[in-house]
């Protein structure tokens, strides 16, 4: 798929700033750009300016504020992507609401009206993709993110179940069950053999991009969730 627009959830990620860029590279030059703070955008706004008749737009959007007046300008975009996500603070989310509902709202509930205006009749007639940016903690709750894994687990339910309803639609949805990502989310928490650039990330995601449905991300991710899932409690409640 060769995409030429992108409406972006989350654009102030680093997997997102990646992707981006390659797709400039690959001839996109309509970006529409949403994140908190408009300005967080500056770093990518400067380099995308850099190619040829590029188009760009940016907006605000707190996933938080409740008086969200978005408009959902979703139209006539070849590629959405999802990266917004929140890792939150598990320790204190296990005993504290506020920081728990955090979690489960930026990961998950939140996102569904964007998602469900993304999906519209209309668009699922054309060519075209929603990628979504879940987590391998969506596969088993453990001590450490369970209350992120279960907003995870909740996405990706809900867009596999929309990736099959519309399996035969020419409108494709892909669910990322990512692994480690070198980014800020992961600072000082992942050990560096099992991490991947950002930049890894988007070349291959533009490489597999007519996949759809679930998948991890890179894909040995896969045996890695095989033997976690397979692990007995005991040893699982170390996690
Ligand atoms: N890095 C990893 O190891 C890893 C692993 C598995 C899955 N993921 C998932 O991959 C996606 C991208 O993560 P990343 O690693 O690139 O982390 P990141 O740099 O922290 O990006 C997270 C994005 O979510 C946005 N966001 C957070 N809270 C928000 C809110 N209330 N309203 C609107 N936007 C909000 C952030 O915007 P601000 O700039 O305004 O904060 C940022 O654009 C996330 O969904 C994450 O859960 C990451």
């Amino acid at each position: 798929m060769n995409f030429k627009s992108i409406w972006v959830l989350g654009s102030t990620s680093e997997i997102a700033i990646s992707l981006c860029i390659e797709l400039a590279n690959n001839g996109c030059n309509k970006f529409h750009l949403i994140s908190r703070k408009k300005s967080d955008n500056e770093f990518l706004v400067q380099i995308l300016k850099q190619y040829k008749d590029i188009e760009i737009t940016v907006e605000e959007v707190d996933l938080l504020d409740k008086d969200n007046n978005y408009k959902y300008s979703v139209k006539n975009y070849d590629l959405y992507l999802i990266t917004a996500g929140y890792l939150g603070d598990s320790n204190l989310a296990s005993f504290e609401e506020e920081e728990c509902t955090k979690i489960i709202n930026t990961n998950f509930l939140s996102l569904i009206p964007f998602i469900k205006n993304i999906i519209s009749h209309d668009r699922l007639i054309r060519e075209g993709a929603l990628w979504v940016f879940s987590s391998v903690a969506a596969d088993r709750g453990r001590p450490s993110n369970y209350i992120y894994g279960a907003a995870k687990s909740g996405l990706t339910v809900f867009c596999e179940g929309l990736a099959l309803k519309y399996i035969n639609s020419k409108f494709k949805v892909r669910v990322l069950k990512a692994g480690f990502i070198d980014t800020r989310m992961s600072k000082g928490k992942a050990p560096p053999f099992l991490t991947t650039k950002p930049k890894a990330i988007a070349k291959y995601l533009l490489k597999t991009a007519h996949n759809s449905g679930v998948e991890y991300l890179p894909g040995w991710w896969r045996y890695i969730m095989i033997i976690v899932k397979l692990l007995p409690n005991k040893l699982a409640s170390k996690l």
